[in-house]
């Protein structure tokens, strides 16, 4: 009888689990008589190396989703931004009190946002993300809130102004509205245990809204205290704004900087206010450029981590003045850039 095709695939298929059992018996006699070389030249028996645990497996993920998300109660929602400034930018809190489980986050992640309402489809609207701006012990240290930092997103369409749906409603609620949140979800913005590590913090807008967190992991006296981890290393955050009343959370890390002159750096970059050297728009990928000798030699060190949030806009200019300062220095950012993702050192988060 002709096989057919179906059937040579089926039957190959089936040698499939037999093949790979005679492959590890294979592997597994080997693996018996390994060795491993020292620095002296001689050999010692290769010991099963301990279950490596994955990084971060501790952090919190998901602990509500969208089809049951968390009820939090608005504790505060108040303006950001000074008199003068472009726009709205609201620092919101939610209660995550009496969730059970109780939501738990860590400096870096984000969570979701379900405006309340329908689309124009009648659907219930789809959830939005916005990075966590408090640390895990909460803007007051009670270990059961979470702070956001929530531009409103609008814009003109054929002579109208468009709200955006999610961070209209964000800006718009009330103490003692409820809210549905999801997540916590992220691990890509974590700060590396390494109480000795550098920082280099670049963002534009709300980009700032996890070096918030990190900063006052950082530098709070009482998170300093609760932490068991006091940080040893260099923090040096760029921030981006139009003006300076848009500067956000300028004063507290005006205070950091004074109280930990050798720790942190701040630098700013005031788009309409300030002109880069080419009489253009001051970005912080100009700042970049302007420290690249003190900037790398920062990056040279392992123990240097880089993170950017905000405007995913950013990311060609940042590339582009990393380049051109890697260069000055004979290295070439195209191949530094993946090295330093690999190290887990590179982490980025734009919108
Ligand atoms: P929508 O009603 O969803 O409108 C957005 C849509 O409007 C766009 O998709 C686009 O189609 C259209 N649109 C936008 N601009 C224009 C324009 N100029 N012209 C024409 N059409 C346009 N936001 C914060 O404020 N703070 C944060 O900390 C923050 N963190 C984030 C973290 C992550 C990981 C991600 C992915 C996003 C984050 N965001 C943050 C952005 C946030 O999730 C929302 O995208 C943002 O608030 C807009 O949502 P919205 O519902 O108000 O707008
Ligand atoms: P500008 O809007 O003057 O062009 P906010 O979110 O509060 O508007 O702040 C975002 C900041 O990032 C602003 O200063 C904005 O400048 C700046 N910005 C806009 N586009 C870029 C870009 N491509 N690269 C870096 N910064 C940018």
């Amino acid at each position: 009888m002709a096989y057919s095709e179906a059937q040579v695939i089926a039957g190959g298929l089936i040698h499939i689990p037999i093949v790979i059992g005679l492959f590890r018996a294979i592997e597994g006699q080997i693996g018996k008589k390994k060795t491993l070389s020292t620095s002296t030249g001689s050999s010692v028996p290769a010991t099963k190396a301990p279950a490596r645990k994955k990084p971060h497996a501790n952090v919190p993920v998901n602990t509500y989703r969208p089809k049951a998300p968390f009820e939090g109660e608005v504790l505060e929602n108040y303006s950001l931004l000074k008199e003068g400034a472009i726009g709205r930018v609201n620092h919101i809190t939610f209660n995550l009190s009496g969730g059970d489980p109780q939501l738990r986050y860590v400096e870096g992640q984000s969570i979701g946002i379900v405006p309340a309402g329908e689309d124009a489809k009648g659907k219930p609207h789809k959830l939005r993300l916005y990075s966590i701006a408090s640390t895990r012990h909460g803007d007051n240290y009670a270990g059961n809130t979470v702070s956001l930092c929530v531009r409103q997103l609008q814009y003109e369409k054929d002579g109208q102004t468009i709200d955006g749906v999610c961070s209209t409603y964000l800006c718009n609620i009330k103490p003692g509205d409820k809210v549905k949140i999801t997540g916590p979800v992220g691990k890509e913005m974590l700060l590396p245990d390494d109480e000795d590590a550098n920082v280099i913090m670049l963002a534009t807008g709300t980009g700032i809204a996890p070096m918030r967190a990190y900063l006052r992991r950082m530098f709070e006296p009482t998170e300093r205290q609760k932490n068991k981890w006091n940080f040893k290393g260099k923090a040096w955050l760029f921030m981006g704004a139009p003006k300076t009343a848009n500067l956000l959370y300028d004063e507290d890390f005006e205070h950091y900087k004074k109280q930990f002159p050798e720790n942190l750096r701040y630098t700013k970059a005031i788009s309409r206010e300030q002109k880069n050297t080419k009489g253009g728009r001051m970005y912080i990928q100009d700042r970049v450029l302007e420290y690249a000798d003190e900037l790398f030699a920062l990056i040279e060190d392992p123990k240097t981590h880089i993170y950017l949030c905000g405007l995913k806009g950013m990311e060609p200019g940042i590339d582009e003045a990393m380049t051109t300062a890697a260069k000055a220095k004979g290295i070439n950012w195209a191949e530094l850039r993946p090295q330093l993702k690999k190290e887990d050192r590179w982490h980025v988060e734009t919108y």
